[in-house]
């Protein structure tokens, strides 16, 4: 892909004003995540039906679009993007997209180009994504018990995933890995996790479990609340909290044994939402402005519609307005259904 074709805001020229987008609660938008597709190489319980239906792939936007889209919001501030899915690795020319996005880390308008990945494919991409700029990746992985792992991504081989983060780490990307913690399955597996991940000096991130698309299984037998995972480690670990904050919604602690970071996400027991800098974009070109909420607008209609981008910039102004406050997701016994009918793998973790 020729980065000419892909995008008419030229951000390379000096001068080029930046107009930043700031949402009706004054938040900043400066972080943009992307699905650049909805299917993935496994079928984690928690994200998906073991048989889900695909997008036909004439919906999905071309690698160009995705450029174009992307390149659009950096043009109006965005200087973080995280390209996910699905598993981004398994997209069809994934790294082409990759190169051409590097272009605005060289301008300085990106400060980081970076994915969340399940790690699969991993060895094979590693030292081209380091080539291209990546710094660091998101892997995320629930168990170090092989049979477990399969059990989780319902035929995952944990080996595959730990060859990619050796290949990772020996590529120099440093790694966070993201685990969501789930009743029953890898509550008694998080000191384990967080003493390997530290022991490599990596970070580790737990996530509450959230109520997003239909999964065959109840999520109130998944649902763990994290104050319970916390109050379990601190039995063992001495956990200080710490304002460090990578951009993102977790809340980090120092774990003393370690000298390692432990992160938190908890969309479930602990509002997040004051700080949110973030919107997220499917592979077919629809922004979500908040991951709990249906409100959405359509991006590949005005990015199709003309080869200049003023429509897209409109629509993308129009949508930013409507960034609502924050999400209300509850996981009880009387809330059986999912909070929202769109799957992680659709909107993007
Ligand atoms: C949807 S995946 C996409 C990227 C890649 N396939 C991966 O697994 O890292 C992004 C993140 O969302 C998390 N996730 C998926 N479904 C979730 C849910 N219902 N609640 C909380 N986290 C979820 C995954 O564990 C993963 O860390
Ligand atoms: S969490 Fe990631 S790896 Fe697991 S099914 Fe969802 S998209 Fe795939």
């Amino acid at each position: 892909m020729q980065s000419s074709v892909a995008s008419t805001v030229d951000l390379d020229r000096p001068g080029t004003r930046v107009q930043p987008l700031i949402d009706p609660f004054a938040r900043p938008i400066t972080y943009l995540r992307v699905s650049v597709t909805d299917r993935c190489d496994f079928r984690c319980v928690y994200c998906m039906a073991e048989h889900m239906t695909f997008l036909p792939k004439a919906d999905v936007l071309s690698l160009e679009e995705l450029d174009r889209l992307c390149s659009a919001f950096i043009a109006k501030g965005v200087s973080k993007l995280r390209l996910t899915g699905g598993e981004p690795l398994v997209r069809r020319g994934i790294m082409t997209l990759v190169s051409s996005l590097s272009r605005h880390l060289r301008t300085g308008a990106l400060k980081e180009l970076t994915l969340t990945t399940n790690g699969s494919q991993l060895e094979k991409y590693a030292a081209e994504l380091r080539a291209h700029g990546v710094e660091r990746v998101n892997v995320s992985l629930d168990t170090l018990d092989p049979d477990k792992f399969r059990a989780i991504t319902r035929w995952g081989d944990l080996g595959k995933v730990l060859a990619g983060i050796d290949a990772a780490q020996a590529a120099g990307l440093k790694i966070k890995i993201n685990a969501v913690a789930l009743r029953g399955v890898n509550e008694d597996e998080i000191e384990r996790l967080l003493l390997w991940a530290h022991g490599r000096g990596m970070d580790l991130t737990v996530i509450e479990v959230m109520p997003l698309g239909d999964i065959d299984q109840a999520r109130i037998d998944q649902y763990l609340p994290l104050s319970m995972v916390r109050a379990r480690l601190a039995e063992h670990f001495t956990l200080e909290d710490i304002d460090d904050r990578t951009g993102g919604p977790a809340r980090y602690v120092r774990v003393k044994e370690t000298g390692g970071r432990l992160g938190f996400i908890t969309p479930m027991t602990h509002n997040f939402c004051e700080s949110c800098n973030r919107v997220r974009i499917t592979c077919t070109g629809t922004l979500f402005m908040c991951l709990g909420q249906e409100d959405a607008a359509d991006l590949r209609a005005p990015l199709r519609a003309s080869e200049s981008d003023d429509l897209l910039s409109a629509a993308i102004d129009g949508a930013i307005v409507r960034k609502p406050k924050g999400h209300d997701f509850v996981i009880d016994r009387r809330h059986r259904a999912p909070a929202l009918a769109r799957h992680m793998s659709v909107t993007g973790g």
